[in-house]
């Protein structure tokens, strides 16, 4: 197959990606390792900054983020029990949606699918090469056996942490920064009502909370546990009284419980990969940076990379000007490690590390509250939240 761009990863970067690229009338062909279920069906993140859903709306994809999805004009923070909230919309004149990453699968892969251009799902054996030229290649098997070979002027590595792209980058001239956290998170879904009318980061001595929604009748909660946890040792009553204890509190708080239908454990780590392209090579999303969940940065970020991805790409290829191209790691990097500062002071500030002396958990608390009783430090909080300006 000969294409203008092979993009490597069907996920919700890849697919915009490719939709932005058809929209300017640039072609493109995708695969994907996994099966079309697999990705509708993974649970993943949860909120859409402002900016990630005018992309949507501006790319003319039919999303259901405003019939399926639910604006939110804020969230809260407990401490110890007392909830301190935040109104976006008053501290800096936006909001968020609540919208899974799935759903915005399910309608990237609709929209692409009307394109009538190529996706190939469940691949194996996906290899690249030819990124130093300006003819490079993606080779994979497809899902009947056969032997499929894009060529391109472009790849972009959208597949995720454990994709094969940011391998394709020489080791001598990149670098991969590195953090690890001494905890997980459980995740479950379960089906209730919601407890509450916005979302609940809850810190507790305990350890860390996080109270998420889904729908009327299906809701996502979060709690810190250690990394070696197995969901096997987590009944449905340990689980239901260990959430509830991390949010008690004064005002009489109480979590709406019911069948537990979904249980996984979420891995922590920050990751960034520079730069994130090499010649004709180019990274977007999880392949060259992930962030803890705390700061519900991931799939925005990854967004992030796209809307500066897509116009670069549209230059060279339809004006002949690779200018932007030739700066793109420069400027998503430095989005990127806003979101890694974010997404790094949100997890310190409401988890407990067991490894850190006390010195560090009231520290840790005085940040937090250096933020929750400031006005500027309120407005801080909600711009990196709700998002920084794209570009
Ligand atoms: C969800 C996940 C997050 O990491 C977050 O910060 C907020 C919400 C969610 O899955 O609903």
């Amino acid at each position: 197959l000969q294409t203008d761009v092979a993009i490597v990863g069907a996920g919700p970067a890849g697919l915009l990606l490719a939709h932005m690229l058809h929209n300017a009338g640039i072609d493109s062909v995708v695969i994907d390792n996994r099966s079309r279920e697999d990705i509708a069906h993974t649970h993943r993140a949860g909120i859409l900054e402002a900016g990630s859903v005018r992309m949507l709306e501006a790319e003319g994809i039919e999303s259901r983020v405003h019939t399926a999805g639910h604006r939110h004009d804020g969230i809260d923070i407990r401490v110890d029990g007392i909830s301190h909230s935040f109104d976006f919309p008053d501290l800096v004149g936006e909001s968020v949606w609540l919208y899974p990453q799935n759903e915005i699968f399910v309608d990237l892969s609709a929209a692409r699918s009307r394109t009538g251009r190529p996706t190939f799902y469940s691949v194996t054996d996906t290899r690249l090469g030819g990124i130093e030229a300006d003819r490079p290649w993606v080779n994979a098997t497809s899902e009947d056996g056969e032997e499929l070979r894009v060529e391109a002027r472009y790849v972009v590595g959208a597949d995720g942490s454990r994709g094969p792209s940011r391998a394709m980058i020489p080791a001598d001239t990149k670098q991969r920064f590195f953090h690890e956290y001494p905890f997980a998170w459980f995740g479950i879904l379960c089906e209730a009502p919601p407890s509450h009318e916005v979302l609940i980061y809850s810190r507790s001595e305990r350890g860390f909370a996080l109270i998420s929604q889904r729908s009327e009748s299906v809701q996502r909660m979060y709690f810190q546990t250690s990394p070696d946890t197995e969901v096997a040792e987590w009944s449905d009553e340990r689980i239901w009284s260990e959430l509830q204890a991390r949010v008690d509190g004064p005002d009489g708080f109480e979590l709406k419980t019911g069948a537990i239908i979904d249980k996984n454990i979420l891995p922590f780590r920050s990751a960034v990969t520079e730069p994130m392209q090499h010649g004709s090579l180019f990274l977007a999303g999880d392949s060259a940076h992930t962030v803890p969940p705390t700061g519900a940065k991931g799939l925005n970020l990854a967004f992030a990379d796209v809307s500066l991805l897509a116009p670069a790409l549209i230059s060279a290829l339809r004006d002949s000007d690779a200018e932007a191209l030739a700066g793109y790691s420069q400027i998503a990097t430095k989005r990127v490690w806003k979101a890694q500062n974010f997404s790094y002071q949100m997890t310190r500030m409401l988890h407990s590390d067991p490894s850190q002396d006390d010195f560090e958990a009231r520290r840790s608390l005085g940040e937090l509250n250096s933020i929750l009783e400031s006005e500027h430090g309120r407005r801080y909080l909600a711009e990196c939240y709700t998002g920084w300006p794209k570009g």
